[in-house]
């Protein structure tokens, strides 16, 4: 292995930091995760206390690698508990798949879906969806939308309820299982066949789960913000936070940074709690281009009446059962330290997480600045990778209080 420096690590200690960090009694469970596995890559695993979301308590686990962040959930929730906590609306929870297929017929067809092809997929999947109805979920409606253009190109648009899972095996399977008799149908039935065969291209859930959307919102009266305010009257500074959310809301490059501080805190408690964050984030981001423009997920208002208020929305499909929710025996402590949540409600808290990191990074770009906070924990990490020693690390510390960091003065520090 080449190191950066361009010296080579011998093997001996290749192979010893691979050991180092293998489990020593479980590692089976992590080996069988994925494959190829080495060893195991190790994240921060912390708690954000003081959540008030519903008026419940939590608190909430996040892992995530910046510094910073768990400590800017844990200011907003702290404050947020004081003034009256997150709020949580769940539009929905439905989830969708396409099959994909090409058949050369006109679009008219599929003004409703072909009589008795609903009853057959449905039938075709009952040995897949029996459990899951028994706990309220399964197949919930059925439409054939022609792809955009003249391609002779559809989908068949499944809309699925999967309960406390994510259920992207259930909705994977379902879809898989329905391609047959699909295609059967078309093949078979002379209205359709005139047209020439039905070919399916391909089966798959969609991660665009724009039915599975969740608001977290908070409001307070503005002379409450000034434990925010760093100094500033409270009403200038509302004024500025708003500002600053409203430039994210039309200018992209803005909004994706904003959307980036949402995630810190949403996907540190989708991956805490053992869900798939590349589809949150990728279901995120596309809901916030949802009017052809990337915008920001975050709004804000200040009322007549002086009320500050807050709110995010964005589609976000959890689960608390299945997957890695309680393999993982980290995701499976999370879940237990929320109380054993619902899907819905832990959408709820990851998206509460989400407004609570981005209202922190907000209050703290509109006043000192990010680069205060940060640097300190910065400072700590650098230290640490410097293998400064415990004394070197209080004397650095003391030192750089009023001091701006970088690698550079830190490792000119160490050296005198
Ligand atoms: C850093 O991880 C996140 C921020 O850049 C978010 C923002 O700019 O709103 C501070």
């Amino acid at each position: 292995m080449r190191e950066r420096s361009g010296s080579i690590r011998s093997q001996i200690d290749f192979a010893e930091i691979l050991k180092t960090f293998r489990h020593p009694d479980r590692q089976e469970l992590f080996d069988d995760f994925s494959e190829n596995t080495l060893s195991n890559f190790y994240l921060p695993f912390g708690v954000a206390p003081n959540f008030k979301i519903d008026d419940n308590m939590y608190v909430v686990p996040m892992v995530v690698e910046e510094s910073s962040v768990v400590a800017a959930a844990s200011r907003a929730a702290s404050f947020w508990a004081k003034n009256g906590g997150f709020k949580t609306t769940i539009h929905n929870t439905l989830k969708k798949g396409h099959i994909w297929f090409k058949w050369d017929g006109p679009k008219s067809f599929f003004a409703n879906m072909p009589e008795g092809l609903e009853e057959k997929l449905r039938e075709a999947v009952v040995p897949l969806t029996a459990n899951m109805e028994k706990r309220g979920g399964g197949v919930r409606a059925m439409e054939i939308i022609p792809l955009e253009g003249e391609y002779g190109l559809f989908q068949l648009h499944i809309s699925f309820e999967t309960v406390n899972s994510m259920g992207a095996n259930f909705i994977n399977s379902c879809l898989e299982e329905m391609k047959e008799p699909l295609k059967e149908f078309f093949n078979i039935n002379k209205d359709f066949k005139q047209y020439g065969e039905t070919e399916i291209i391909m089966a798959i859930l969609s991660n665009y789960t724009t039915e599975c959307l969740v608001t977290s919102t908070v409001e307070c009266p503005i002379e409450a913000l000034s434990p925010f305010s760093a100094g500033m009257e409270p009403a200038g500074f509302a004024q500025k936070f708003k500002r600053a959310v409203d430039i994210a809301l039309s200018d992209t490059s803005r909004a994706v940074t904003h959307n980036k501080g949402i995630f810190n805190g949403t996907d540190a408690v989708v991956i805490a709690t053992g869900n798939d964050f590349r589809a949150a984030e990728a279901a995120g981001h596309a809901w916030a281009a949802k009017d052809g423009k990337y915008r920001s997920l975050s709004s804000c208002e200040i009322t007549e009446k002086g009320t500050f208020k807050m709110d995010l929305t964005l589609p976000l499909a959890l689960g608390t059962v299945g997957g890695l929710t309680r393999l993982h025996p980290m995701a499976a402590l999370a879940l237990e330290m929320l109380g054993n949540p619902s899907a819905d409600e832990l959408m709820g808290i990851a998206a509460a997480a989400g407004l609570a990191n981005n209202f922190s990074a907000v209050a703290s770009l509109v006043t000192t600045g990010i680069q205060k906070g940060h640097m300190k924990l910065h400072l700590s990490n650098l230290l640490k990778s410097l293998n400064a020693t415990e004394e070197e690390q209080k004397a650095a510390m003391d030192h750089f209080k009023n001091e701006t960091v970088s690698a550079l003065k830190v490792k000119e520090f160490l050296k005198r």
